[in-house]
């Protein structure tokens, strides 16, 4: 049986449009999954929409739609932003669905079965654009610190759901690592907040008609962040498909920025283990994209859109930009200037401009096809394959790390070697001096160089990879291939015939 991976981005709001920040996650989620599945794992990457609450149905109101009309709309553009940025997810889950909303009365069913519901009444401070209260402590010049609004107070009976009993037992699973939290700054976070108290915390709203019945109260509705949660649960068959939910639960890693970070590291789990479920393995807690230091959304008018972006610099081009920037965890300003920078030299002059040096050399001296390697190997080869086999194994452990940046890092370096390969060994003078079997070699060496840079860049720049596998003449189709046994070298088969086409990424013109 091959090993499961179950990864999750959070569901983002149908309030937003989707911009760069929330393809920023999809993006990490995706590459990731596909690497999974590059390993030869089984893997289910669910996303989706949170489409429920009262600011969504004001948005809808406003638009003149029903809120269901609206929900469509905007789900629908989700996934076509998906799709546009080469998104493999198994399963796209929204909180409409009828499904999803069966699921979540089950388990609030069971929780409260497990006593862990009480009705209270609560006065807080709300803030709507959130959907979440606020403690005074919690706001900025009593402001929301994400909208920069301030929050009303409002006063409520609800349906409460005991958090304060799980204080302890969370921080122990923490601390224990039974529950993974990274990066340690994120994981002490979250483990010094919980110290200094939980609070029970309301999970149902009278006053909000756009959401799920409340299955103990049908005046009430679900709280937003507590329907959305169990969407994790849910979208893999929670109270509905037993096989799927014990094939697939618990997720092995769920993906999402720091502003959400409490729900996901304390609410999340303790609902888990009200319901005696199991908790997710590890929340890995990535930094927040900035424009001008502000948090992107469309209430702000600053957001970035993957579309125009793709078109201009291509879906690898972002995929590339938005991963190789900054470390994944840490937070980053957004700047177009960067991007082309980054274009420029790792694309335009590194990865693609190998291709284009090599392929017509191919061409030229061997009638396009890559031969047997006749000759000797020197220490360069030797070297090539040593950095090759090194690569690959570092590659392993970061990704084990999720440490993106420093994986794309990581093969650059061999990218570089290539090139530097390319000048020592100088083929197009070999080619002159009539030295066919060190040509030979030569050739051979450099086309297994780019296989492998392909297939390691492979779940990073997906449609890059192919291209390099085509105009390499690689005739083994690289979605069945696994690693690390694909990147074991001498896998190229001699006799490929090359393609010669366009540069992958014709460099920009910077003013
Ligand atoms: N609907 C909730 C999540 C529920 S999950 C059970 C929500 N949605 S959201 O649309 O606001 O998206 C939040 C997530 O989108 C962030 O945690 C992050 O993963 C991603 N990002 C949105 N804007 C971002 C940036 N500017 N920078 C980085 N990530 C960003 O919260």
């Amino acid at each position: 049986m091959p090993k499961k991976f179950y990864v999750t981005t959070p569901i983002y709001y149908v309030n937003d449009v989707p911009h760069i920040g929330h393809s920023y996650t999809t993006i990490a989620a995706d590459v990731l999954a596909r690497y999974h599945r590059l390993l030869g794992e089984e893997v289910f990457f669910l996303t989706g929409t949170d489409e429920h609450g009262a600011k969504v149905a004001a948005s809808a109101k406003e638009s003149g739609k029903t809120p269901q009309e609206f929900c469509d709309e905007v789900a629908d553009r989700f996934k076509k932003t998906w799709k546009l940025l080469n998104i493999s997810n198994n399963c796209f889950i929204r909180t409409t669905d009828k499904e999803h909303e069966e699921s979540v009365q089950k388990f609030l069913a069971k929780i409260n079965e497990r006593g862990f519901i009480y009705k209270g009444e609560y006065e807080g401070l709300y803030c709507q654009g959130c959907e979440r209260f606020y403690l005074p402590d919690d706001l900025v010049d009593g402001k929301c610190p994400f909208h920069f609004t301030k929050p009303r107070p409002i006063t409520e009976e609800n349906y409460f759901f005991k958090l304060s009993f799980f204080q302890d037992k969370l921080i122990k699973l923490i601390e224990t690592a039974k529950f993974e939290i990274f990066p340690e700054e994120r994981r002490n976070e979250v483990l010094g907040k919980l110290k200094s108290g939980v609070e029970d915390i309301s999970i149902s709203r009278g006053s909000v008609e756009w959401g799920v019945s409340f299955p103990l109260d049908s005046s009430h509705t679900v709280y937003v962040w507590v329907d959305a949660l169990i969407n994790y649960i849910s979208a893999v068959g929670y109270g509905r498909k037993e096989n799927d939910f014990l094939k697939w639960w618990p997720a092995q890693v769920h993906l999402m920025a720091k502003d959400i970070l409490w729900f996901h590291a304390v609410i999340w789990p303790a609902m888990l283990l009200a319901a005696e479920l199991e908790l997710p393995r590890k929340l890995f807690v990535h930094g927040f994209f900035t424009v001008n230091k502000q948090k992107m959304s469309k209430s702000l008018g600053n957001v970035i859109d993957p579309w125009a972006l793709s078109e201009k610099y291509g879906v690898d081009g972002i995929r590339h930009f938005l991963l190789s920037e900054f470390p994944f965890g840490a937070d980053g300003d957004f700047s177009i200037r960067r991007l082309e920078e980054r274009y420029n030299s790792d694309l335009a002059n590194d990865l693609g401009n190998l291709l284009h040096r090599f392929l017509p050399v191919v061409v030229k001296s061997c009638q396009g096809k890559v031969p047997d390697p006749a000759g000797k190997p020197t220490h360069l080869e030797k070297e090539l394959e040593a950095l090759s086999d090194e690569v690959t194994g570092n590659v392993t452990s970061l990704m084990e790390q999720l440490k993106l940046k420093e994986t794309l890092e990581e093969i650059w370096r061999l990218v570089r070697k290539a090139h530097k390969y390319l000048d020592e060994t100088a083929p197009w003078s070999l080619a002159k001096a009539g030295e066919t079997e060190r040509l030979s070699t030569v050739i051979y060496n450099l086309a297994e160089i780019m296989r492998i840079i392909a297939l390691l860049i492979s779940p990073f720049m997906p449609t890059t990879a192919e291209k390099f596998w085509k105009q390499l003449g690689v005739e083994e189709s690289l979605a069945t291939q696994i690693l690390p046994q694909g990147a074991r070298w001498g896998g190229f088969r001699p006799g490929a015939m090359v393609k010669l086409a366009q540069p992958l990424f014709p460099r920009l013109e910077i003013d």
